[in-house]
């Protein structure tokens, strides 16, 4: 019998690396490890197999930089499975892909609509082209203290008001799930003749669950960067970056080739195209378990009270337009613990490493990866922190999100003559750096914001409960780098 292989069946960049590492060439190129044998330790740690392909760009494995043979092949497939117009696969993970979107839709003085709640590689993009931006404060949700999606009549203002803005940057979803509504901010861009970027971070299985938020190429989204790494199952760092039916990918990839590493690693390439693979063809399978799994762990902790496991309830039609059913985000402050003092507990006391904790909140990563088994150890440890740990509900601080107050772009803050000074002598001058709780990324002050009060008093009480303070160049986060006129002068 003879059985039709798909499309999707195939894996060709993967295929060409096993057909290589099977041909046993001698090599006189690099890397100098020479399939392990140079660096028995590595070898030993990392195994025969992993090493002997971690090779270099050749003919017969094509390059990334300039692809036309089976990494051509393997992005086109991918292209197909994210139905987009074409995909690019990522080695930077998806801090290039970002950067490849901003660079390619802005350049220094354009302006850009985002809300303020995104990752620090989007600001960091700013600080690299020059481009300036005009931000949409995100709703908050007070009980929670997170910020939300974008509401399209914020958006809509935002157009008015900035009218020559090159592009309109999302997040779908953010950290927690929340998804604004963005076939409907996709059309007020393009009426408006600007591009859509989406930043897909926690969102590679919205392409292939089944009853998940619109994915941004669906949408009809410009730009899309996708984690294959974090829902995907893709090795760490590998990410794609999608490009719709607008777009010259052959422009793109001059952009994406400015930054980009000459030697792309295979093995981060090879774990796209099988990941790829592996969820075109049982995406909506695994997908249905995953949500199945948060569904599990929201009905047993709803049960015994004191955690509140968000997520569908909050839906209000629009910058909470939908919510990934995929995720697990847990408020934990009725059991009188700060989801940072709960994501501590998980991993000292019961081996569980969640992904990362807040004030208020804990987000557990649930994907491809997950077992039954696990899920119920999660419910276990959850159950038992309440029981143990729990305390009277006192001086917890809630708030996720200050609105900032931009003063300079962040280009010409982080290239500014500056000074270091203590947290709390900064109140009042203008930041040339970030601070930020990393995960999620999401600065609490950006290149170009004021320094204020109430954001000291929240990275002192962040510190003072746990959170991996990150951002600035001291690195116990003690002093602040502030801007300087050219007298000298603090401003
Ligand atoms: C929303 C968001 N965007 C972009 C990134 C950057 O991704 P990467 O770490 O793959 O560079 C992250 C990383 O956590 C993220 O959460």
């Amino acid at each position: 019998m003879i059985t039709k292989v798909t499309t999707q069946q195939k894996a060709p960049l993967y295929d060409a690396l096993i057909g290589f590492k099977e041909k046993r060439i001698v090599p006189f190129d690099v890397p100098g490890h020479k399939r392990g044998r140079g660096n028995p330790e590595l070898l030993h740690f990392l195994g025969q197999k992993t090493l002997s392909v971690d090779v270099n760009s050749m003919k017969p494995l094509d390059n990334l930089c300039h692809p036309v043979s089976v990494i051509k092949e393997a992005e086109d497939i991918a292209a197909q499975a994210f139905k987009a117009k074409a995909a690019f696969f990522m080695v930077g993970g998806t801090t290039s892909a970002v950067q490849a979107m901003v660079f390619a839709t802005t350049k220094r003085g354009e302006e850009i609509i985002l809300p303020r709640n995104v990752h620090r590689s989007v600001i960091n993009a700013l600080v690299l082209n020059g481009a300036i931006p005009v931000y949409v404060n995100p709703d908050v949700d007070e009980r929670l203290g997170i910020a939300l999606g974008m509401s399209l009549k914020q958006v809509e203002e935002a157009i008015q008001e900035h009218p020559h803005a090159k592009a309109i940057f999302v997040n779908n979803p953010t950290y927690y799930g929340v998804c604004s509504d963005l076939k409907g901010i996709v059309e007020l861009a393009h009426e408006a003749g600007m591009k859509v970027l989406a930043d897909e971070a926690h969102g590679a299985h919205f392409y292939f669950g089944e009853h998940m938020p619109i994915s941004a190429m669906e949408a009809g989204a410009d730009y899309a960067a996708v984690s294959m790494h974090k829902s995907g199952g893709s090795l760490t760092q590998s990410s794609f970056l999608l490009m719709g039916d607008s777009v010259n990918a052959d422009y793109v990839r001059q952009i994406v080739n400015l930054t980009q590493t000459t030697s792309a690693s295979y093995l981060l390439m090879a774990s796209l195209d099988l990941s790829r693979r592996h969820l075109a063809l049982d995406g909506e399978a695994i997908f249905s378990q995953v949500v199945s799994f948060t569904q599990y762990v929201r009905e047993e902790l709803t049960k015994i009270g004191g955690y509140y496991v968000f997520g569908e309830d909050l839906i209000n039609g629009d910058s909470i337009y939908t919510m990934d059913p995929t995720k697990l985000s847990i408020h934990t402050l009725d059991i009188g613990l700060a989801g940072i003092e709960v994501y501590d507990l998980l991993r000292d006391e019961y081996d569980i490493q969640i992904e990362f904790g807040d004030l208020g909140n804990i987000l557990a990563y649930v994907s491809v990866g997950d077992r039954e088994r696990d899920i119920e150890r999660l419910v276990g440890a959850l159950v038992d922190i309440k029981r143990r740990f729990s305390k009277e509900k006192r001086n917890l601080l809630r708030q996720e999100y200050i609105e900032p107050i931009v003063a300079y772009s962040p280009q010409e803050a982080f290239y500014r003559t500056k000074r270091s000074v203590l947290l709390e002598e900064a109140i009042g001058k203008a930041s040339t750096e970030f601070v930020m709780c990393y995960p999620p990324g999401i600065p609490i002050v950006a290149p170009g914001e004021m320094i204020t009060e109430p954001i000291v008093q929240y990275i002192q009480y962040a510190k003072e409960k746990g959170c991996q303070l990150t951002g600035t160049e001291d690195l116990d986060v003690l002093k602040i780098n502030i801007m300087e006129d050219e007298h000298g002068m603090l401003v």
